[in-house]
Parts: C-alpha cells; structure tokens; sequence
C-alpha cells in the first residue's frame, strides 16, 4: 500500500473534507426517549435533564408530532406510573400510561413512526429494581415471566419493537416465546444486550424516581469486563433478539467496536441521561461549544460501529443544524 505523505491535501477545504468523509449522522440513525406519566396536559421539564420532558398519554402525540416534522421517526417510551408495588402491577395493565400513549401515537401517527418501548420493572416498583425482590435478592425467573407478559401488553397496545433493560438471564427467550404465542411473531426485539451498571444513569433515575434500594450491580454488567459483552450480546442473539444494544456508549466505545466486530445484526448505542446532562451543563457554563461536541459525540458512536443512537440531543441538533 503506498501512503501519501501529505493527508492535509485531503483537508485542505470544507468541500473537500465534506467528500472525502467516512462517517455521518443524521435524522434516521437518531432515536427519541420520551418519559410518559400518569394525568393529561403534562408538559413539564426535568429538573435533571434541561431540554427533556415529562409528557401524559394525550401531549405526548404533540411532542412526537414536532420530532416527526424535523425527521426523527423512531420512538422509545418510558413509562412512570402513579402507583408503584412490589411486582410491578402497574407494568402490566392494559391500561398502563405506556399502553395509552402507544394507542394515541398509533392512531395518529401509524406507520410513519417506529414505536418503541423500554420493557423493566424498575419505574413500576416501589423498591425500585428492575425484577422481583426477595429477602435481599433479585429473583431471576419470576421477574422474566412480569417481563415477557409487559412486552405482550406493549406489542398489543402498538410497540412495533419492544426493549428489555432488565439484564436478567434468558429474559429475551421469554419474551419472545410470550410474543409469538400471543401471534405477536412480527414484534422486534431491541436487547439492551450490554448494559453496564454506570454512574451515568443518575439523571434518568431522578426523572423515573427509579432510584433503587442497594444497586444493581448483581444483574448489571461490571464495568471491568469487556469479553463479557460479548457472552450477554451473543446469548441475547441465539435467544431471539434481532437487534442489540451497547449503554452507556461514550465511556463504553470499545465495546462498541467490539461487538459491532462480531454481530451482523443493527447494532445501537444508548447515549445515557448522564452523558447528556454532562455536556448541557459544561454547555449552560460557557465551557464549551455545544454544536460541535454533541456532533462529535454523535458521530463517535457511529465510527465505533453504532447503526442506531439513542439520545436526548436529536431535536435541537436537528432542529438548530448541529447535525
Ligand atoms: C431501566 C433503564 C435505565 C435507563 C434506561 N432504562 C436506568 C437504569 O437501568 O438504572 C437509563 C437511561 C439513561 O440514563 O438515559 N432499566
Ligand atoms: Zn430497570
């Protein structure tokens, strides 16, 4: 291979930089994380994350109405419901906020948006972990039939792919035999295949007020392990997920690289609450130019190998030209 020995050349204009780049980012790639609560007419910001709203099942279809507008398709529902118990009751009702608002934004929007929806127990628990707890510990089996019956009551109400952030073992074959039984057999299923157990989650769990008793560091991966991704995100495949995720991703881009080395399948990253946060404050301080480093944390997740970014960013990058 012969090197040339001058690679300014090549960056020599914007033009020029333009036609020789490898990556980019833009409206397609990017998925929106919307927080649905209990009530009508919510439209309040959270204190944790300026830019990012707390919406009820009936506002929800404006926010999503003004994303759709700027090209953001894809959706991603977190639920926080009023009522909280040990098991999760409110997880699995028909009627939950999740299940309202999928009908809402499916008779309105149909299939001009992808619905998708985070599928745990944690926002649903009063003890705040994300299965079933018992004398001190997290019960695996138990936890996965509440999941897998929440996934169904999702695929029903309208997610087109629903998405387990547990990190309980065989949560996705469970899931995916409760689905097909239930002629739910086109329902996609994006695994949170590897979730770490991060520092990064701190402002989302203020907006869930999913704070957990203890951690979850018995079911969340360590953050010293890399080879281990690899093991959660291959098992998360032979069991039936069709796409799979990497979150936290700015701290986590070599398992980015990595895992998109191994899976033929979309891969996606989650660009966490506490990511987002770091750079609106460091922002809102005058420390740095918002512009560039939201586009340049959006497009190392894409050149680590990312298909799909989750993020808060999406609409005002978009929306102000940053991307
Ligand atoms: C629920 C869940 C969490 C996030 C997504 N799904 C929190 C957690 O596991 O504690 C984090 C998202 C973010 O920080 O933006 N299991
Ligand atoms: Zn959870």
């Amino acid at each position: 291979m012969n090197l040339i020995d001058r690679p300014r050349r090549l960056r020599s204009t914007a033009v020029m930089r333009e036609m020789v780049a490898e990556t980019e980012v833009s409206a397609r790639h990017l998925i929106t994380p919307h927080f649905v609560v209990d009530g009508t007419g919510v439209h309040e910001e959270i204190g944790a994350m300026p830019g990012v709203y707390h919406t009820s099942a009936d506002t929800i279809v404006e926010e999503v109405g003004r994303d759709l507008e700027l090209g953001l398709k894809s959706h991603l529902l977190f639920g926080i419901p009023d009522h909280k118990d040990a098991t999760g009751t409110s997880a699995v009702d028909d009627n939950s906020v999740v299940n309202r608002s999928l009908r809402a934004l499916k008779d309105k929007f149909g299939d001009d948006i992808i619905t998708i929806t985070d599928v745990c127990l944690c926002a649903y628990t009063d003890h705040g972990h994300c299965g079933f707890v018992k004398d001190g510990r997290i019960l695996n089996d138990p936890s996965v039939e509440q999941l897998a019956k929440m996934a169904v009551s999702h695929a029903k109400a309208g997610a087109d792919i629903v998405s387990p952030s547990d990190m309980m073992d065989g949560r996705v074959a469970g899931m995916r035999e409760a689905l097909d039984e239930n002629d739910l057999e086109n329902t996609v299923i994006l695994s949170y295949s590897a979730k770490y157990a991060s520092a990064y989650y701190g402002p989302f769990r203020d907006a869930c007020d999913s704070a957990p008793q203890g951690d979850r560091k018995s079911y969340q991966m360590d953050s010293r392990n890399g080879r281990e991704a690899i093991l959660e995100t291959i098992l998360d495949l032979q069991e039936g997920a069709d796409m799979v995720m990497v979150k936290p991703a700015l701290a986590y881009l070599d398992i980015i690289k990595r895992v998109r080395d191994e899976v033929l399948c979309p891969l996606v990253c989650y660009n966490v609450s506490g990511e987002y946060s770091m750079v609106k404050n460091a922002a809102a301080a005058g420390l740095v130019d918002e512009a560039a480093m939201v586009r340049e944390n959006l497009l190392a997740f894409r050149r680590a190998g990312c298909d799909m970014i989750i993020t808060y960013h999406g609409h005002e990058a978009i929306e102000k030209g940053w991307i």
